[in-house]
């Protein structure tokens, strides 16, 4: 396979670990310069930047929360002044807070919400714009399983990621006659950080529900996101691409 993404540039939220970090790598792989954003300047950050560096990538690093109106143009002029254009988003930063209703306090609804849903609004916002002028663009939102089937204890995840594909919807409708594509990714269980919080006997249990009798892994997530973002998809907008190995069917 070739270099699908040669000379385009990607912003990647929350690429500093697990799936985004999986994304920026398997963009950069493909011939994309990439802007890895995360919430702290972590070792991890500096590690998924040095990793894509030996390789022979080309990125940068830009350090804010992506719920932050204050902070988002910001990460949008990095990509145009590194890499003079934003060709593609991938709307992957996202938190848990994970407790029943009767215990989910007012800070943990707003930050989940905040985070997954508001960070997209607000990053799509200002990258359209470059994408605007090329009349070509590629938003990518990474959903998940809990917005299809919903789970106990994730009323607050389960809205934001359902939020997220209406936004995509949205969106797609709104920016087609310009050729800006938007899909989103729903995810089923994966091997990250965010899945370390759930007890590993409980992951197990989930394991054996999923069709495939596993959890996924970051790379897979990647591989189809590389599609999203490729000419491969060029007539596809506005859709949900279920990657849980059956998990939600
Ligand atoms: N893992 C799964 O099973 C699963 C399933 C369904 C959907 N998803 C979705 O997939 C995406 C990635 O999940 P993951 O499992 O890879 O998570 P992860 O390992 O916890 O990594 C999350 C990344 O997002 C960053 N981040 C968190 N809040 C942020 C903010 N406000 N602004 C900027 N960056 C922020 C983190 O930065 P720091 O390192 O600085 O905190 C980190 O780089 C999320 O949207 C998640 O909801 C995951």
């Amino acid at each position: 396979m070739g270099k699908m993404l040669a000379g385009s540039t990607a912003i990647v939220t929350g690429a500093a670990r697990g799936i985004g970090a999986a994304i920026a790598g398997c963009f950069a792989r493909h011939g994309a310069n990439v802007v890895l954003n995360s919430r702290s300047d972590s070792t991890a950050l500096k590690e998924t930047l040095a990793q894509i560096e030996r390789s022979g990538g080309k990125a940068i690093t830009s350090i804010g929360d992506v719920a932050d109106a204050g902070y988002v143009p910001s990460l949008v002029a990095t990509a145009l002044e590194h890499f003079g254009t934003v060709d593609i988003l991938v709307n992957n930063a996202g938190v848990i807070k994970d407790r029943p209703l009767t215990f989910l306090k007012e800070s943990e609804w707003d930050e989940v919400i905040n985070t997954n849903l508001k960070g997209a609004y607000l990053c799509s916002k200002a990258a359209i714009k470059p994408m605007l002028q090329k009349r070509a663009g590629r938003i990518i939102n990474i959903s998940s399983i809990t917005a299809l089937s919903g789970r106990p204890g994730q009323t607050n995840y389960g809205a934001a990621k359902a939020g997220l594909i209406g936004f995509t919807k949205s969106l797609a409708r709104e920016f087609a006659g310009h050729n800006v594509l938007v899909n989103a990714v729903v995810v089923g269980v994966i091997d990250t950080r965010m899945t370390k919080q759930i007890p590993r006997d409980t992951l197990k249990e989930i394991s054996k529900m999923v069709p495939l009798g596993r959890i996924g892994t970051p790379d897979e997530v990647a591989n189809v996101c590389l599609f999203l973002a490729s000419d491969m998809s060029s007539y596809v907008t506005g859709t949900t691409i279920n990657v849980s190995g059956g998990g939600y069917i």
